[in-house]
């Protein structure tokens, strides 16, 4: 078994480019291939001790699957088996994609609900990402001037994905064991 995980939830596809292209720039036996969350169990998401996690923010700053219909319904089935779950002494990186110029008050807000949703599950999150760059009203992703994971808005500052996934990496790394 790899030892860090990448799994995604999605809509259109934007989150699961990103995951896969975190496993290229990765480049390590130790990163397992990125997984959709639709398929994923909760023992599979057990099994790995460090996780990186993705999400866009769907409807009014939902998750997607849960009150919003999405095609892949990508969080519905597994969020009540996250909660009555164990995931204390895992490590786990955020990254939230969203759309800063279309949901101002909105932003990256399903970034924060998995950020609880894992924390209060007992994990330690790390990749906290400032917030400058950005331009937006409300973000439930904010703590602070820190976002709690990467934030990506591949609808108006995709030309700076690449390079913010790639800062982001570094930071984190070495808490991955990588
Ligand atoms: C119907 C709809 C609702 C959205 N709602 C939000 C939102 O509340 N907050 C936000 O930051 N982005 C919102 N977005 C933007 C998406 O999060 C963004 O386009 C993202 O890159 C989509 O990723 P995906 O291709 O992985 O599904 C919304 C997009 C759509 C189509």
């Amino acid at each position: 078994m790899s030892k860090v995980g990448i799994v995604f939830g999605t809509d259109t596809g934007k989150t699961r480019k990103v995951a896969k292209l975190i496993h290229k720039m990765l480049d390590s036996e130790d990163v397992a291939k990125p997984i959709n969350i639709n398929r994923c169990s909760i023992d599979d998401l057990l099994a790995f001790d460090k996780l990186i996690i993705g999400t866009p923010t769907l409807g009014e700053g939902e998750l997607p699957g849960l009150s919003v219909d999405c095609e892949s319904e990508s969080w519905e089935e597994i969020v009540d088996d996250i909660e009555e779950a164990d995931f204390s002494g895992k490590t786990i990186a955020l990254y939230g994609l969203g759309d800063q110029e279309g949901y101002p008050d909105e932003f990256v807000d399903a970034l924060g609900e998995l950020s609880e949703l894992f924390t209060d599950a007992g994990a330690t999150l790390i990749g906290r990402w400032p917030n400058s760059g950005y331009t937006f009203n409300n973000s439930g992703a904010l703590d602070g001037d820190e976002f709690v994971g990467l934030v990506l808005d591949y609808d108006n500052q995709s030309a700076l994905s690449e390079e913010r996934i790639a800062q982001w990496l570094e930071i984190i790394k070495p808490e991955l064991g990588l």
